[in-house]
């Protein structure tokens, strides 16, 4: 990997992660992940972000290519979570800043996180404008878009936007650009980041996304901090279009089935679910917990606004992927959504109505009654899932067709 210019005297020299799968610890990132931060040569030399820590030597050895790392004189922390901070106590260490730039929150948590004693921390505020030579950076607030802390930085002259978490995508490659990349695996990425990581903030995404559009700045590139860098006019407005529509989570005509099974009964009712759902001409997918990941069934939510859970009773509770994969979704709040609940049990069989209680809580509209089957599903039970599946579809067809 080399260091990248995306414009005159601005340069990638970051850190491609081709290892990780488990990122934050929480998501899957099937295709890995980069850490990506900026070189920007003009009168002060300025990095903006850095690498998690145990990318520190690559992101140097990046630096070394274009300037002696001793030759930075300013560092910009617009976020501190550690994928975007862990390498700044060996890099302030090593070039000994002029000044150390962060938000308000930002500071708090910088002192918190590192031994910053002797630091030249320079707190700005949502507005700030920083002269450094002949190009002039705009810092914005953009709290909440990752943590309180979280800001961007605006580069006015180059029309560049270095947008840390928003509008990552997990994408370990040799390339850094999205116009390189194929567009199928680029937008899944992003869709699964979003519902992943930002979904929450989706209020705070449409206020920056007026915010953008009443400042009326001209954004030619859009720089993440994670995956691939925006540099044409179609890619800048796509990934805005797409952010504005993951944002609204308009009601989408699919549906996410989530199951988990000890002996199969429950993955039977699941099967004979999609069928109702199938029958209805409404399209959905099919996501066994067992296999796949509660962070796979924030990815097909993505495209779905029906979720489905089931779940053998265990020890009187839904079985513990499903507990997992409620714990998850319900704090990502995704919203708009039609549920239902279903599993199979052997004398109490308290999960159905414990996963129909949850999506309750999501605000979900829960149609049918939490179907429960004893034991191993009969024909009368098979029919009754189906008939729960064409209720969902029904449910949808009428969310979607009343939004539209
Ligand atoms: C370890 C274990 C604990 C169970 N606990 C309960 C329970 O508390 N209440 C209940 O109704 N059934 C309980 N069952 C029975 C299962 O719910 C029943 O076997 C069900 O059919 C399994 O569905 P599956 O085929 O989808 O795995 C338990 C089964 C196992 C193996
Ligand atoms: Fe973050
Ligand atoms: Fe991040």
């Amino acid at each position: 990997m080399r260091p990248v210019e995306l414009k005159k005297d601005i340069y990638w020299v970051g850190a491609v992660d081709f290892d990780i799968r488990n990122f934050h610890h929480y998501s899957r990132a099937p295709e890995g992940s980069t850490y990506n931060c900026y070189l920007v040569r003009d009168e002060k030399t300025v990095l903006f972000d850095t690498v998690d820590a145990h990318s520190y030597g690559e992101m140097v050895k990046h630096i070394s290519e274009i300037v002696e790392p001793e030759k930075i004189d300013y560092i910009v922390c617009n976020h501190l979570e550690p994928d975007h901070s862990g390498a700044l106590p060996r890099i302030v260490k090593l070039c000994r800043p002029e000044k150390i730039f962060c938000s308000v929150m930002g500071q708090k948590s910088m002192t918190n996180l590192y031994d910053t004693t002797g630091w030249p921390i320079e707190v700005v505020k949502d507005g700030t404008r920083l002269s450094i030579g002949s190009r002039n950076i705009t810092f914005l607030e953009t709290r909440m878009l990752h943590w309180p802390d979280s800001m961007v930085s605006y580069l006015e002259e180059d029309k560049v936007l270095i947008s840390n978490d928003a509008f990552g995508q997990n994408i370990a490659s040799s390339f850094r650009f999205a116009d390189e990349c194929d567009r199928g695996q680029l937008l899944a990425s992003m869709k699964r980041y979003y519902y992943n990581i930002v979904l929450p903030y989706s209020p705070q995404v449409l206020k920056t996304l007026k915010r953008v559009q009443d400042l009326g700045i001209a954004i030619d590139v859009i720089a993440p901090d994670h995956g691939l860098i925006f540099r044409t006019p179609e890619d800048v407005q796509f990934v805005l279009d797409w952010y504005r529509t993951f944002a609204e989570q308009k009601p989408k005509l699919r549906a996410v089935i989530a199951y988990e099974s000890m002996w199969n009964g429950t993955a039977k009712m699941a099967e004979a679910v999609a069928d109702g759902l199938d029958a209805e001409g409404v399209p959905y997918a099919l996501v066994n917990l067992q296999q796949q990941h509660c962070s796979d069934v924030m990815a097909e939510l993505a495209d779905s606004s029906a979720l489905v859970l089931g779940s053998a009773t265990r020890n009187n509770m839904p079985m513990v992927n499903m507990m997992a994969c409620i714990a998850h979704v319900k704090g990502l709040r995704p919203q708009n959504l039609v549920g239902a609940a279903f599993g199979t049990y052997g004398w109490s069989g308290e999960a159905p109505k414990i996963m129909a209680d949850a999506l309750v809580e999501m605000k979900a509209d829960v149609v049918g009654e939490p179907l429960k089957c004893y034991f191993n599903p009969n024909a009368d039970d098979l029919a009754k899932c189906r008939a729960l599946g064409v209720e969902v579809a029904r449910a949808l067809k009428e969310k979607c067709g009343a939004s539209a």
